[in-house]
């Protein structure tokens, strides 16, 4: 039973705030990485003299780097704990984000890339389970999607100083530094914040210390009766799994569940997204379209399409806006195609037709729009969800893993698709990943609105098929 049912909190305490504000920064870094490239790619290239592959070879090792540190976190979050992952994460960005801003030479560059890619990693594995572990149980549910939202806050508030710096900042090697510093600066604020944070509660009891489980509670909760009730409960699941623990894992029914997060996780990358998030300048530059329409649209309606996300996901439930969300991408995706195939590969300074410029446009807002809404923030809700509490951490850690992986696979290698075989042909793959996930979601994803863990973990044990568990 859920502890919000059984013990009616008061409000909270200033200390859940303080929780939920310093953890999700972990989101916004992990956004202001993400959303960095877009703006700031022209400058690096400057002042770098970087060409096209080493462009997309710079942005993609943000990929490897956070994979490495979602597959680590998992062994991280269990040793040094959630709140210590948290810190060596936010130290990692501070480390990383300063050291480049006194523009090193690329070899060095390229490598602190790599370790912010790690932090971004850790981050976010930690983030969410340090939320769901040290949040009350009543507000545990709108964490996920509050992860989310920082990421798309992050991403734009990086696009925005960008272009802040390059409009105020004419010279590359003098406003490069200050692109870094931002991050660095939120950096900062989570580490100092994160040292005063408590360590999660759940985190104390799986390490066998009751007693500092005890006293962290009585800090977040309002009432003696909700900490015996926390308490009772993580003894009784932590009981129930203990015989099992490292069964777990390894059965076939684990598996499944895990196939179908890692696909969650390699479809959420397949519909193309990050090429919107890294390239949507460079891409919109390609129909001649420039200026602050190609380099904020898609951070803005990205941040704004995500807060419908929050209700709708417990009004309509997650495969509907799953299924809403590919049908929306995939037209938007094959609008898209169908412009580029109209306007061929211009040569530069070649006029394109306004009525192109305006439908692709349309066609980009319409695609994030269908993002925002359901794969940006569902996938890692399902995959927060979907997993036997023994094999949470395990599950979670690969699925994080595989999305950082997807992603690095389509950054590495959009820009060179489109030179390769035409500007077009990206947009048609992601319009046939978008139909691909379709058939994913109809066979093989569960609804899983309004049922609780212990239900769907219930359904799971009694062997119901795994579109199934969570009715
Ligand atoms: C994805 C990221 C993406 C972001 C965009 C997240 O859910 O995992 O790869 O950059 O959404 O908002």
């Amino acid at each position: 039973m859920n502890v919000a049912a059984a013990v009616k909190p008061t409000g909270f305490k200033g200390i859940v705030y303080w929780i939920c504000i310093v953890a999700s920064l972990g989101g916004l870094l992990f956004g202001l990485d993400q959303g960095f490239i877009a703006n700031a790619l022209p400058t690096i290239q400057k002042v770098y003299g970087l060409n096209l592959s080493g462009s997309e070879a710079f942005s993609a090792i943000l990929f490897t780097g956070a994979a490495i540190g979602a597959f680590l976190s998992g062994f991280l979050a269990r040793g040094i704990g959630r709140k210590g992952s948290l810190l060596l994460s936010g130290a990692l960005f501070v480390i990383m984000a300063g050291w480049s801003a006194f523009l090193p030479n690329y070899e060095i560059l390229y490598w602190l890339r790599f370790f912010l890619g790690f932090a971004i990693g850790i981050a976010s594995f930690v983030v969410p389970l340090y939320l769901a572990e040290a949040a009350p149980a009543k507000i545990r549910g709108s964490m996920g999607t509050l992860f989310q939202l920082m990421i798309t806050i992050g991403i734009f508030g990086i696009s925005l100083t960008n272009v802040i710096f390059i409009k105020l900042i004419s010279s590359h090697v003098e406003r490069l530094p200050l692109m870094f510093l931002v991050i660095v600066l939120f950096a900062l604020i989570m580490f100092i914040g994160g040292i005063f944070i408590p360590e999660s509660p759940r985190w104390y009891m799986l390490k066998g210390k009751k007693d500092k489980a005890i006293n962290v509670l009585k800090k977040i909760l309002n009432s003696q009766e909700e900490v015996d009730f926390e308490i009772k409960e993580m003894e009784e699941v932590l009981g129930l799994g203990a015989g099992k623990k490292s069964g777990t894992v390894f059965t076939k029914t684990f598996l499944k569940v895990v196939l179908v997060g890692a696909f969650m996780m390699i479809f959420q990358q397949l519909v193309g997204i990050n090429v919107m998030i890294y390239y949507a300048p460079r891409i919109f530059g390609y129909a001649g379209i420039t200026g602050i329409i190609a380099m904020m649209t898609v951070p803005v309606v990205n941040l704004l399409f995500t807060f419908p996300a929050i209700w709708l996901v417990e009004k309509w439930g997650r495969k509907k806006l799953l299924y809403a969300g590919s049908i929306i991408m995939c037209a938007s995706m094959f609008v898209a195609a169908f412009v580029f195939l109209s306007i061929g590969t211009p040569a530069p300074g070649v006029a394109i037709g306004g009525f192109s410029k305006v439908i692709l446009v349309v066609a980009v807002i319409v695609y994030i729009f269908g993002f925002a809404f359901s794969w940006g923030p569902v996938a890692w809700l399902i995959c927060s969800e979907i997993f036997p509490i023994q094999g949470r951490e395990v599950g979670m850690t690969i699925t994080t893993m595989i999305n950082w992986f997807w992603g690095g696979i389509v950054i590495a290698h959009a820009l060179t698709i489109m030179k390769l075989y035409g500007n077009a042909s990206l947009f048609f793959i992601f319009a046939f990943g978008c139909i691909l996930s379709i058939v994913f979601l109809y066979f093989w994803v569960p609804e899983t609105r309004g049922v609780t863990l212990e239900e769907i973990e219930e359904n799971l044990r009694n062997g119901k098929k795994l579109k199934h568990i969570g009715s």
